[in-house]
């Protein structure tokens, strides 16, 4: 039977103010977490025109229209670890051991060898970079992001107190990194810097030769590097990609990637850090990150425990073919969009976006990028993100993942749109 317990009134100490009235605030964690996209879009008017089908080319979503489809290989590695009952469990927070080695002996390579212990998998690439930001990076020191460059890195580095600055990508030379602005931003207090190769929002792809510029930089400053590289080899055309770890056996790393994107199932989140660290810089490091691990108990225990039969066992050609479809969709984007007056396009490279410039003084009652896309959305339904939202005003961002015949449409309309105000 239960009593009630009498509180004694005499140990109340009636001096605390918080007894006046009930006052609970956020945090300040809380409040200086910020999402810049939703923030944008919030404050613009985006209702589209009723008359028209709305097209979003907004989302970074691959599974969005259906056209990107997922193999079959990974849908049966999920049924049969889910028939086992042996994958329901918790799971060791730096990840499943089975998962860990197959994702060493997929990703080794001769230039940079993993194990298992140089791996700690995540929620997802968002979780695995907020791991990585939080174990290099102090509260009042900064951290080095691109410009234009993805605003998650910015929502997690403020939100732990961090100082973020940004140094500048170059649109005329295929966004490459401005080395002497990003050796101009570096000083004490700077904890690391992060690349994003291929980028979103660029759609570009690094030589070796800029990796290796970059590089020769971190030496010189004795930076670390968080290499997000969510799309690596999914770049077409000439191109190749480099995985950075490949290219140095000094400058220490940690590599951001997953399954979201190169296997085209971003919901089922699980990402991951591959640790790159020759001469035992990273020692601290490495412990912090398994400290920092146990932060959620471990990733999603199904896909963790499906993921070496899908990194394993789903073909190439399910890659091929998808960087094929990418690739397309990014010639007929640039094709289109580079003929309409006051556009003006950076062919993408990889990846699924690409960022369009646009001349806004040729245009008449259009002072900006929010305002294009506020009034692109509002007239023909066609939904684009403002630059602004990747610190880069005068360009929108087109996500090419849609069907070619959605992308045709929207960028038939863009043609009449733009035809309407250029000047
Ligand atoms: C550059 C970049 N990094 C990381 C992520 C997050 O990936 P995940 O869905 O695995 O958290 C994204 C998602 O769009 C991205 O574009």
């Amino acid at each position: 039977m239960s009593t009630v317990q009498n509180f004694s009134h005499n140990n109340v100490n009636n001096k605390l103010s918080r007894m006046k009235e009930w006052r609970v605030p956020a945090s300040i964690v809380a409040k200086r977490t910020k999402n810049p996209i939703r923030e944008i879009v919030y404050n613009m008017n985006v209702t589209p025109n009723p008359e028209k089908e709305y097209i979003s080319l907004a989302l970074g979503d691959p599974t969005h229209y259906g056209n990107f489809k997922i193999h079959e290989n990974c849908i049966d590695a999920v049924i049969t670890q889910l028939k086992s009952h042996k994958a329901n469990g918790y799971v060791p927070s730096v990840g499943v051991e089975s998962a860990r080695i197959a994702l060493a002996k997929k990703f080794s390579t001769k230039e940079a060898p993993l194990t298992s212990e140089d791996i700690v998998l995540a929620s997802g690439a968002s979780d695995a970079l907020s791991l990585a930001i939080s174990v290099l990076c102090n509260e009042g020191q900064n951290i080095l992001l691109p410009r234009p460059g993805f605003s998650l890195y910015q929502t997690l580095s403020e939100s732990k107190g961090i100082e973020c600055r940004y140094y500048n990508l170059l649109p005329d030379r295929n966004w490459e990194t401005d080395l002497d602005h990003l050796s101009s931003l570096i000083d004490d207090k700077t904890a690391c810097l992060l690349i994003n190769n291929p980028s979103n929002p660029c759609g570009s792809n690094f030589t070796r030769q800029h990796l290796e510029s970059i590089l020769s930089l971190c030496e010189i400053y004795k930076l670390p590097v968080i290499c997000d590289e969510i799309y690596e080899d999914m770049v077409y055309g000439d191109n190749i990609f480099y995985p950075l770890a490949n290219l140095t056996k000094t400058v220490p790393i940690l590599k951001i990637s997953g399954l979201a994107k190169r296997y085209l199932i971003p919901g089922w989140r699980v990402g991951w850090i591959f640790i790159y660290d020759y001469n035992n810089i990273l020692n601290e490091v490495r412990s912090g990150l398994a400290s920092l691990a146990n932060l959620i108990l471990g990733a999603n225990s199904l896909i963790q425990n499906a993921l070496p039969d899908i990194i394993m066992n789903t073909p190439q050609s399910f890659h091929d073919e998808t960087d094929k479809l990418l690739e397309e969709n990014a010639k007929l984007s640039a094709n289109v969009l580079g003929k309409i007056p006051g556009l003006h396009v950076i062919v993408p490279q990889g990846a699924m976006y690409m960022m369009v410039g646009i001349n806004i003084e040729e245009f008449k009652d259009i002072n900006n990028d929010i305002e294009f896309s506020e009034k692109l959305v509002q007239e023909e339904s066609v939904l684009c993100l403002p630059g602004k939202s990747f610190h880069y005003p005068n360009y929108v961002r087109i996500v090419t993942t849609a069907p070619a015949e959605k992308l045709n449409e929207a960028y038939q309309r863009i043609k009449e749109f733009c035809a309407r105000y250029h000047v």
